[in-house]
């Protein structure tokens, strides 16, 4: 990649504020595209009111920042406003009190946990299959989202939580129609506007949060059979010191799990029924692995290793669609990336969109194609990050990635899903989505 100089690297002048502005808002993706592919490795973009922020498009110093001097940024902020919904959780917490909170929650997450709950993913998948009809048509992303919902409502709740799915929709789509703006500098003000959207949100928070107090009140005391995720956060509290978690961590991290646990996985599962769409052969190959793998029987957790083409199917879906497509830091001290100095304050943002469909780092990058992940090289480490990367990275990974090969794998053995536009427009908010759904033809395999 092309090295710039000081001065090469910055876009525009102050006077360039509004107009950047204009054009991120108007279409976020394409313009980080053209920031890289203009702006060399580190490009800085003013934003009106001599705010800016330093676009970081070279995976080197994609890892610098998210593993190498981790220290030395904090989150950006937007995950600081989604405190308004999320309170102190894992995702939201910063420094010496989110190293505490991961190390108790991560235990929670370990390999034989998450194995377990393998069962509630392809039951859940299962109720789904048994709702489709040959012939009928849906809207696949709403789809996604329900049955992703059921999965974190069943494994952190050991609840049915179907009849408050629109509830906790609503309070998404209300999240999602303000959190936009806390993406630009200067944006937190906006809080403090009588606007309908803040008040909407305000008021579907308020209700959410009800809700959930109430779920985990329900509890007797007693751990559910098998325990589910807010079982083992209670548990932790009988740890004692350090250990103990008050029933507001335990709301922030179960809600933090239960939001952050279904909106991306239910993307990356809508977008990988559209490739599969599109690339009609993938399609044939996933259901010869599971024709051969497990002939009529539903597939299990110990299946996953079993099943790599299906793998490779999630995996080059989170390249293409990754559900999270940018990260935001704030530098707490001067960072010298070599082509630009990050001031102290200063805003980087890195892409997973962008990054991921660099045809320098990744060959035919915007063709779908699993079989790059079965043999070939490894990507570059600052080349590939749908979960992030270095001490804030996704806890949910191997949920994530169970979740995504089981639903597949179970919906895949029975249906075929033909989405019906070719080229859905994409909705770049907190998650990359499909403007208005995605209408998908279900057939029978
Ligand atoms: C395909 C699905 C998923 C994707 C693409 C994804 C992506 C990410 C990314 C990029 C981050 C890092 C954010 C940052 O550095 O600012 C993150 C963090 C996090 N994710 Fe996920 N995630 C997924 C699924 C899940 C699931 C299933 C759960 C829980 C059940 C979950 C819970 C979390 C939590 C708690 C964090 C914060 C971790 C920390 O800061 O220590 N995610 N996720």
């Amino acid at each position: 990649m092309a090295v710039v100089s000081q001065s090469q690297g910055v876009r525009g002048g102050p006077a360039a504020g509004w107009r950047n502005a204009a054009a991120y808002l108007r279409d976020p993706l394409p313009y980080l595209e053209d920031v890289a592919r203009t702006g060399g490795p580190v490009a800085k973009v003013p934003f009106p009111g001599g705010h800016s922020f330093h676009f970081v498009s070279d995976p080197d110093l994609v890892r610098r920042v998210l593993v190498d001097e981790h220290a030395s940024f904090v989150k950006g902020r937007a995950l600081r406003a989604a405190r308004r919904l999320l309170g102190d959780g894992l995702l939201t917490s910063e420094g010496a009190d989110h190293l505490r909170r991961r190390r108790m929650i991560q235990p929670v997450f370990r390999r034989a946990v998450i194995e377990a709950y393998g069962a509630e993913m392809v039951a859940a998948a299962t109720r789904t299959s048994a709702r489709w009809r040959a012939g009928m048509e849906l809207d696949i992303d709403l789809a996604m989202t329900d049955l992703a919902l059921d999965i974190v409502g069943r494994t952190i709740f050991n609840a049915d939580v179907e009849s408050e799915a629109s509830e906790i929709r609503d309070v998404l789509e209300a999240g999602m129609r303000v959190f936009h703006r806390f993406l630009l500098p200067g944006g937190e003000l906006l809080w403090h506007l009588p606007l309908p959207a803040t008040r909407g949100f305000n008021s579907a928070r308020d209700d959410f949060d009800q809700m959930m107090l109430a779920l985990i009140r329900s509890r007797s005391g007693a751990a559910q059979d098998p325990p589910d995720l807010i079982d083992h956060l209670i548990m932790l509290e009988g740890d004692g010191g350090d250990g103990r978690l008050s029933e507001t961590e335990i709301r922030d991290e179960a809600v933090t799990l239960l939001l952050a646990g279904h909106e991306t996985t239910a993307r990356a599962l809508t977008w990988a029924w559209h490739l599969l769409t599109l690339y009609p052969d993938a399609a044939t190959a996933v259901r010869a692995e599971l024709g051969a793998v497990l002939g009529d029987r539903p597939p299990t957790a110990t299946d996953y290793a079993q099943l790599p083409y299906t793998r490779a199917v999630f995996c080059e879906t989170l390249r293409l669609y990754p559900p999270v497509w940018a990260l935001a830091r704030i530098a707490t001290r001067e960072v010298d990336l070599g082509h630009l100095v990050i001031p102290d304050g200063g805003t980087v943002i890195m892409s997973q969109w962008v990054m991921h469909r660099d045809p320098e780092l990744f060959e035919h990058a915007l063709a779908f194609r699993p079989e790059r992940w079965l043999s070939g090289p490894e990507p570059h480490p600052g080349a590939y990050f749908p979960f992030g990367g270095g001490p804030r990275l996704c806890i949910g990974e191997r949920f994530a990635m169970l979740e995504g090969v089981l639903v597949l794998a179970t919906l895949a053995q029975r249906w075929e899903v033909e989405t019906q536009d070719r080229a859905p427009r994409i909705d770049a908010r907190f998650t990359l989505r499909p403007r208005g759904g995605l209408r998908a033809r279900i057939r029978a395999a």
